[in-house]
């Protein structure tokens, strides 16, 4: 049995993009490996966020996590900051870790690009992941595409810790779907559907209702020449549509086209409206039955003890390797 780990930030509803790219993966994952799952709220606090809202945001990504299908007797779903050896790994992994590789990630160049006042963690942000994803012995972590450059310094820090203070960590893969690895804006269908975006009109969220899904489709960005097509450079409006339509409801890219072949892209976005809709409406049903219900507080209790218990072992070892503390 291989380990599974991943961790989604809890700021703002979950989109359509996060459920494509990450969700889907956990919950195809969890009936055969052992998977532990994370909400990231130290994570989400490198960019300054309203107290009230951030506590919102993790109970209720908690419960999108169980409503879209993570079954907490099999997954262990926590938070990250329940269990404190996420910070304590996360300092070690920012003592090997280099200040021009952490400089040339993506995400902290777009996230820092122009900003006055950008905190340190915004750039020491990849070595806690690091370390959450350390800490399990994890084996493979399923993401969306956005996030391959965080695994892939992952898995050389931990190289660069074995070779160093011998082998305690284990070096992880990464899993990404094959369709749908990055879901775009419906406004600007080049750039990534994001929970951060300020144009609501280009990102679904899971929590969005039939009417906004059916006007944001209605108004998503494509082209002129109203041929229900696959052409991602050409055509990216409509082609990401047709990802969209094709992960949630498992039918084909090619079958989709031939459906709407001939039909132009008012039934085009209809039909994608409803299968979205569709799709979402029991997830939504669980999630309103939860988010209120002291179930969640003990799933995530449990889970805290769980991640607590495998997390600490591997900690142990570290500080051991590292000459931390008191020689045993
Ligand atoms: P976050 O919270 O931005 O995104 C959560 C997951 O959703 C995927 N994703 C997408 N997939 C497809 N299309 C999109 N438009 C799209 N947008 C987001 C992301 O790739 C991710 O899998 N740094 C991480 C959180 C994290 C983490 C970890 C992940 C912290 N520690 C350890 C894995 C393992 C992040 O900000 O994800």
């Amino acid at each position: 049995m291989k380990t599974i780990f991943s961790g989604v930030q809890p700021t703002g509803i979950i989109t359509l993009g996060n459920y494509i790219g990450a969700f889907r993966q956990f919950t195809e994952l969890q009936h055969e490996q052992q998977c532990l799952f994370c909400i990231v709220d130290q994570h989400a606090i490198t960019i300054q966020q309203d107290p009230t809202s951030l506590a919102n945001a993790i109970r209720s990504l908690a419960a999108l996590y169980v409503a879209t299908g993570i079954d907490p007797e099999k997954a262990v779903l926590f938070i990250q900051s329940e269990v404190p050896a996420h910070a304590q790994a996360g300092w070690m992994m920012q003592c090997i870790s280099y200040i021009g590789e952490l400089e040339r990630m993506t995400q902290f160049k777009d996230k820092s690009d122009g900003k006055e006042g950008v905190s340190s963690a915004l750039l020491t942000y990849p070595p806690l992941m690091a370390a959450d994803i350390l800490l399990y012995n994890t084996d493979i972590v399923p993401v969306g595409d956005d996030q391959k450059q965080h695994v892939e310094l992952t898995r050389d820090l931990a190289e660069r810790f074995n070779k160093r203070y011998g082998e305690v960590l284990t070096v992880p893969e990464i899993r990404i779907p094959k369709n749908g690895a990055r879901i775009k804006s419906l406004q600007e269908p080049l750039k990534k559907m994001s929970k951060s975006d300020p144009n609501k009109k280009g990102t679904i969220t899971l929590l969005d209702t039939p009417k906004e899904i059916e006007k944001k489709i209605k108004s998503a960005v494509t082209d002129s020449d109203g041929v229900v097509k696959y052409d991602v450079e050409n055509k990216p409006g409509v082609s990401n549509l047709l990802t969209i339509e094709s992960a949630l409801s498992g039918v084909s890219i090619e079958d989709l086209v031939a459906k709407y072949d001939g039909l132009g892209y008012g039934a085009f976005k209809a039909g994608v409206a409803e299968t979205v809709i569709n799709h979402l409406k029991p997830i939504q049903d669980k999630y309103y039955e939860l988010l209120e219900s002291p179930t969640l507080d003990d799933i995530l209790d449990k889970g805290a003890e769980k991640a607590h218990a495998i997390a600490s072992v591997t900690l142990g070892k570290m500080e051991a390797a590292m000459g931390l503390g008191r020689r045993r």
